[in-house]
């Protein structure tokens, strides 16, 4: 059984805010939506940050590459002016904000571990270990019983049932490192087109889900990788026929730009 949402804003809020900002995840809220993918990079001083691409420019002010950068640097790049003069001086989040902002609303995340080539096993062990760290700490205040009293609402959401991210990534060497420094967090593959040995793949990783694009799915793919018993996630969905098409096919879940078309409580 799928133990999370079932349609996910990608990128925060999909077509309708800046990816991977602050803004989007509150224009996935004022559309309905308590869940979330969005994608986790490292700086150049191993602090994680939101961000989908290595090279700056096509969404955040700014040249060169994300490991040339501290995480304080990147926090002061403008990541929202590229969308519309509206959401100009949104900058580039951490991830520690995004995580404590979606703990904070109740969102789901599904987070993509994105490392810049060269830093998989570093991406994949920090965000795993940051992850679980401040579960832990959460948790901590839950069983202290200092949810919402000592202005903990991030542990007041822990204690409402609110599922624990689940990780994803296309690189390999992030899951393995991943499942080493968090082995109790769940991780899910990412493929593009799903290779022949996926289910070697899944398993090497301990995988609890495949995550793949929708538009190379077959009924066939589906159907077996549901019968090995894995959760199947698609990306990215925009039109509704196709969501209807792919959950018959037995999808579990997927994400979507279009928010607006596609509501959280779609069917
Ligand atoms: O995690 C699903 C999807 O976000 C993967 O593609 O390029 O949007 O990160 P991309
Ligand atoms: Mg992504």
């Amino acid at each position: 059984m799928w133990p999370y949402p079932e349609i996910v804003a990608h990128r925060g809020g999909g077509a309708l805010a800046p990816e991977n900002t602050i803004a989007a995840l509150r224009c996935g809220l004022a559309y309905g939506f308590h869940a979330v993918e969005f994608d986790v990079m490292l700086a150049g001083d191993g602090i994680p940050v939101v961000l989908h691409d290595e090279m700056l420019g096509r969404t955040v002010a700014g040249n060169g590459k994300v490991p040339d950068f501290t995480a304080a640097d990147l926090m002061r790049m403008d990541a929202g002016a590229w969308f519309s003069p509206a959401f100009a001086g949104e900058t580039v989040p951490s991830y520690a904000q995004v995580f404590h902002f979606c703990l904070a609303h109740g969102i789901w995340m599904n987070v993509e571990i994105k490392p810049a080539p060269g830093f998989e096993t570093a991406t994949g062990r920090t965000v795993a270990a940051l992850t679980a760290q401040w579960l832990a700490d959460a948790a901590a205040g839950v069983a202290a019983g200092v949810a919402g009293a000592s202005g903990r609402p991030d542990a007041a959401a822990l204690a409402s049932g609110w599922p624990a991210p689940l990780l994803s990534s296309f690189s390999h060497d992030a899951l393995l490192a991943a499942q080493a420094a968090a082995p109790g967090l769940a991780r899910a593959c990412l493929f593009d087109v799903v290779p022949d040995d996926w289910r070697q793949r899944l398993a090497e990783v301990g995988a609890v889900a495949l995550h793949t694009n929708h538009e190379k799915l077959t009924p066939q793919l589906a159907a077996a990788v549901k019968a090995a018993g894995y959760g199947l996630f698609c990306y990215t969905v925009n039109e509704p026929a196709r969501a209807r098409e792919i959950r018959v096919w037995g999808v579990d879940a997927f994400c979507t730009d279009r928010i607006d078309l596609i509501g959280a409580d779609f069917r």
